[in-house]
């Protein structure tokens, strides 16, 4: 199989810098020069701070993926699955290019989002730039701990990365989405911890899963935890990292897998609930603000960009 990108499958870091992009026209020659460049430059720089675990993720917009490569195209790539139903609502934004730079130095990130920006010099507008960190023992700032019930060690890669047998041309590679959460802390921070847990279906101190049956069928990891016909866990690689300052905080979500299907049918499940009903309560006190699909593709189609 070809080599993934590090950044897909790598143990969380203290700190993460997403860039988000748009190209700007008839510049994709020298976008396709620049991104064939970036391994080699986040190679670069995780040798010079090798304590900092710097890994990067370089990811190509469902709406742009033809113009950048027009010879082919990952078999599932599609426009993210915009969703609305009652105060529920998961919309699309347009990004073109997608640069995650995950260290446990955030002077490291800084140094090499700076780079990745003079790399794309102006054949790029930045639309968007979270700055996201670990928090407490990896918690999302609700304070629950987020990426407990995550693949582990090798499975990571399984979850992930697209198969040989399933794409040929894009094996190696991973869909991925994104959502920029913002909680409405004030509103969750007024519950009680056991109104809390139930939102979630785990306790928040110890972090222990709520038995099945007493797991109400709005609790959001009884609404994402799905398995397919033959009783198969239906799974993703969650990356989020909490972001934010004093003025709007969350989480952004990041979800890499083999196929864009399995994040698809969780947040159908979150926003439209089961045949009762049942919708995700976790809903109630965040929000997306942005959706965005992309794919990673392997290090091997990168390294083959520069002579296409
Ligand atoms: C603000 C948004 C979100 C927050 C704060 C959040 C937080 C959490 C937390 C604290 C857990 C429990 C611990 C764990 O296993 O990680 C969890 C589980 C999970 N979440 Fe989320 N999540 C969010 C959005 C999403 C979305 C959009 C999806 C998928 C579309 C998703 C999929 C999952 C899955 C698959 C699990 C594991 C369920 C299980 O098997 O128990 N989450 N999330």
């Amino acid at each position: 199989m070809a080599r993934e990108q590090f950044g897909i499958c790598a143990e969380p870091n203290l700190h993460g810098s997403y860039l988000l992009y748009n190209a700007l026209d008839d510049k994709n020659t020298f976008i396709r020069a620049a991104i064939s460049r970036l391994p080699a430059l986040f190679d670069d720089y995780a040798d010079q701070f090798s304590e900092a675990n710097l890994t990067g993720v370089i990811a190509i917009g469902a709406n742009y993926w033809d113009e950048f490569y027009p010879q082919a195209r990952p078999a599932h790539l599609s426009a993210f699955p915009v969703m609305n139903c009652g105060d529920r609502f998961a919309p699309a934004s347009n990004v073109d290019i997608y640069i995650e730079i995950r260290s446990d130095r955030a002077d490291v990130n800084h140094i090499v989002s700076s780079k990745v920006c003079q790399l794309f010099a102006d054949s790029v507008e930045l639309i968007e730039h979270i700055q996201a960190f670990r928090f407490l023992d990896g918690r999302d700032l609700t304070g629950f701990v987020d990426g407990t019930e995550n693949p582990q060690g090798m499975y990571r890669r399984e979850v992930a990365l697209v198969k040989t047998e399933d794409d040929a041309l894009f094996d190696g590679g991973s869909y991925l989405h994104t959502q920029r959460y913002q909680h409405n802390l004030t509103l969750w921070n007024a519950m009680k911890n056991k109104e809390q847990e139930d939102v979630y279906g785990r306790t928040k101190l110890d972090n222990i899963e709520y038995k099945s049956e007493e797991k109400p069928l709005t609790a959001h990891t009884k609404r994402t935890s799905l398995k397919d016909e033959q009783g198969n866990a239906i799974e993703i690689l969650r990356q989020s990292m909490p972001y934010g300052d004093m003025k709007r905080q969350g989480l952004f979500f990041v979800s890499y897998c083999h196929s864009p299907k399995p994040f698809e049918l969780m947040l159908k499940s979150m926003i439209y609930g089961d045949e009762h009903g049942n919708v995700d309560h976790l809903l109630k006190y965040t929000q997306a603000e942005s959706g965005a699909a992309f794919f990673a593709p392997s290090l091997t189609f990168l390294s083959e960009l520069k002579e296409s």
